[in-house]
Order: structure tokens, then C-alpha cells, then sequence
């Protein structure tokens, strides 16, 4: 219903109707003057920006769970009100992570070249043996949202102990039976390590040569949140000599992963480009959630869902 605003002839809608992202020299001439302004992850939303919409910019509505993208700290400072996208993309972006974690563990996609490319000779007792679940410890970074969802669908493939770290301890935790413990303990004592947190000042290069050392070598490290909190030299060095057992990412740096990137050339390392939440019902949930948040952002009036910060 809230669209009909849209047809008011003095709202004026400028649309970048593309998939491919706005180029930032666009996005600066086409946000001058703007009430509101929805946005992508993809779109740094910085000082620049927020001066070359001026002093009319009452809302940012962002088409993700995520924030790292914009400077809060020049938002708030500005009154600006913020919407995004959190619960509606938990379970896509959960399911997605626990599909990325079976595929590295069970090395699927190498399995899958080998098919195509003749490798596959025979049956052969210890051809493409990964690691599994059954009996495992998993460590989750971060059981927020997302965390606690994966957490959810991890623990009936018979996982053993569930570990997890973050700022707090959480009361729901209780559910998948989590045992909060220190990150380091967390590190060292699991199998998978899956990493859901928020990407802070706290988390950026959490994920380091000191961290990845801690870990077992027979360990498996997933990370579906945002790929700074992970450094990539670092993780490149840990699969590439056999300190840890593989990886799993479905967020790198930059975005897109550049094809001649080393860690492409590594057999144990599975890259995905940043799909979690891809599932056509999420994304257009998401989309609605995001035009709603605006609109009322506009109006002055409660957004479904409005970042308290
Ligand atoms: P939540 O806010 O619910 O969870 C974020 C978690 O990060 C919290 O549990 C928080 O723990 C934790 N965290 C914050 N600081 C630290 C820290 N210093 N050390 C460890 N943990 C920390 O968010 P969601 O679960 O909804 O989303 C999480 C992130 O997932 C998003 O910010 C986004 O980056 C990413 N994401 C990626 C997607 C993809 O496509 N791959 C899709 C959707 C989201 P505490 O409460 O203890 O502070
Ligand atoms: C988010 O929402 O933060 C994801 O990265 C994309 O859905």
C-alpha cells in the first residue's frame, strides 16, 4: 500500500536499473538532494556520499543484514535514520553455510573436476576422503542470528559438542546445548570452525596467522560473514603448507575475488561469490522489507525493521 506514495508526482524516484553495481561516480550526481536512498552492500555509503546528498538525506535503507558498508558514525552524527534486512535472510544464509561447510569437507567440487576431467579410475579406499560431522566439535564465531541458525541445522548430523564465542555469553544457547568459551579454547579445540560474526574494528583480521596456528590440522574453516574479517595471506600460508585442512569462503576481499588470486589455485579451498542469502523467495522478501524500511524512513513513521545504533 505504502507504494502508492510513489505515484505522488512530487516524489521523484531515481532508479539504477541495473543488476551490475552503480558506479560511484553515478551514485555522487544522482544522490544530490535525496530524501532517502536504498543501497546495496556493494555501495560504499561514506562521508562523500552522505555530503554529496545533503542536508534533505533522512533515511539509508541497505538491501543486507550487514552495515560495514556505511560509516555510522557520520550517519548518526547527520540524524539519519537506517533500515536493513535482518531475520528474513537467516535461514537462506544458514542453509547456505551448511552447504558450503558438507561441499569443503567432502571436497565436492573436486570431486566434481575429477568426473569431468577422467580422475575418477576406479573405486579407491582412500580417493577424496574429507572429514565429517558425526562425533565432531564445531565452533561457531559469533552465534547471533545466523550463528545460532547454523548451529540449529549442524547439531542433528550428530556433532558432539557445540562451541561458541563472541562478546556474550547468550541464554539461548541452551537449545544446541553451546558452550561459550574464550575464542582461543574455541580455536584449537574444533573440527569445523565457522565463522557468522558482524565485520567490526573488533573482527577485521580476526582470522590471522596467530588464529589459523591455533588450529588442528585436520580442521575445516567456513566463513560466511564478511571477508575482512579473515586475513587472506594468512589463510593462504595455513592450506598451502597443511596447517589447517580446508576452507570454505562465501565472502573474500576484494569482491570479486580476482581470477589470478592465489587462493584459487588451491585444491582445498572452496570460493563462493557472496550467495548466502541467494534463494529467489529470500531476495524478494528482502527487497520488500528494503522498499518498506524506506518508505517509512520517508514518512517519518515506524520501519519494519529499523538499526538501532
Ligand atoms: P547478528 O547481529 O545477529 O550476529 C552478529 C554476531 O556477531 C553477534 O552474535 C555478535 O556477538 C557477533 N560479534 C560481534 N562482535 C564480535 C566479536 N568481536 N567477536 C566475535 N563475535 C562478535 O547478525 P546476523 O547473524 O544477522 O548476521 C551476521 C553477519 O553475517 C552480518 O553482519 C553479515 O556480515 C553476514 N551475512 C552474510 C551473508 C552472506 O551472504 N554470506 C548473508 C547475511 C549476513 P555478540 O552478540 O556476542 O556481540
Ligand atoms: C547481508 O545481508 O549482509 C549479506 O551479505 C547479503 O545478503
Amino acid at each position: 500500500d505504502n507504494l502508492g506514495m510513489l505515484s505522488d508526482p512530487s516524489a521523484a524516484v531515481s532508479l539504477w536499473d541495473s543488476d551490475e553495481p552503480v558506479s560511484r561516480a553515478e551514485l555522487l550526481k544522482g544522490v544530490a538532494g535525496a530524501h532517502g536512498l536504498l543501497c546495496l552492500l556493494s555501495d560504499k555509503i561514506d562521508t562523500e556520499v552522505l555530503d554529496a546528498a545533503g542536508p534533505n538525506l533522512k533515511v539509508i535503507s541497505t538491501l543486507s543484514v550487514g552495515f560495514d558498508h556505511m560509516a555510522m558514525d557520520e550517519i548518526k552524527k547527520r540524524g539519519v535514520r537506517v533500515g536493513y534486512t535482518p531475520d528474513v535472510l537467516t535461514d537462506a544464509t544458514a542453509e547456505l553455510t551448511v552447504a558450503l561447510l558438507l561441499a569443503t569437507a567432502r571436497r565436492l567440487p573436486e570431486g566434481m573436476v575429477e568426473v569431468i576431467n577422467g580422475g575418477w579410475s576406479t573405486w579407491k579406499p582412500l580417493w577424496l576422503c574429507g572429514y565429517g560431522l558425526s562425533g565432531s566439535t564445531v565452533g561457531v564465531i559469533g552465534l547471533g542470528r545466523i550463528g545460532m541458525a547454523i548451529a540449529r541445522r549442524l547439531k542433528p548430523f550428530g556433532v558432539k559438542k557445540l562451541l561458541y564465542s563472541g562478546r556474550t555469553d547468550k541464554s539461548y544457547a541452551a537449545e544446541v546445548e553451546g558452550e561459550y568459551v574464550p575464542l582461543d579454547t574455541l580455536v584449537s579445540e574444533s573440527d569445523f570452525v565457522v565463522v557468522s560474526c558482524a565485520l567490526t574494528p573488533d573482527t577485521q583480521g580476526l582470522c590471522n596467522k596467530h588464529f589459523f596456528c591455533k588450529m588442528k590440522n585436520t580442521a575445516v574453516f567456513i566463513n560466511t560473514s564478511r571477508g575482512a574479517v579473515v586475513n587472506q595471506e594468512d589463510l593462504y600460508q595455513a592450506l598451502s603448507s597443511g596447517q589447517i585442512a580446508c576452507a570454505g569462503l562465501d565472502v573474500t576481499t576484494p569482491e570479486p575475488l580476482p581470477t589470478d588470486h592465489p587462493l584459487l589455485t588451491l585444491k582445498n579451498c572452496v570460493v563462493l561469490p557472496h550467495i548466502g542469502s541467494a534463494t529467489y523467495s529470500t531476495r524478494g522478501i528482502m527487497a520488500e522489507l528494503s522498499a518498506n524500511n524506506l518508505l517509512a524512513g520517508l514518512q517519518g513513521t515506524d520501519m519494519p525493521s529499523e538499526l538501532k545504533f
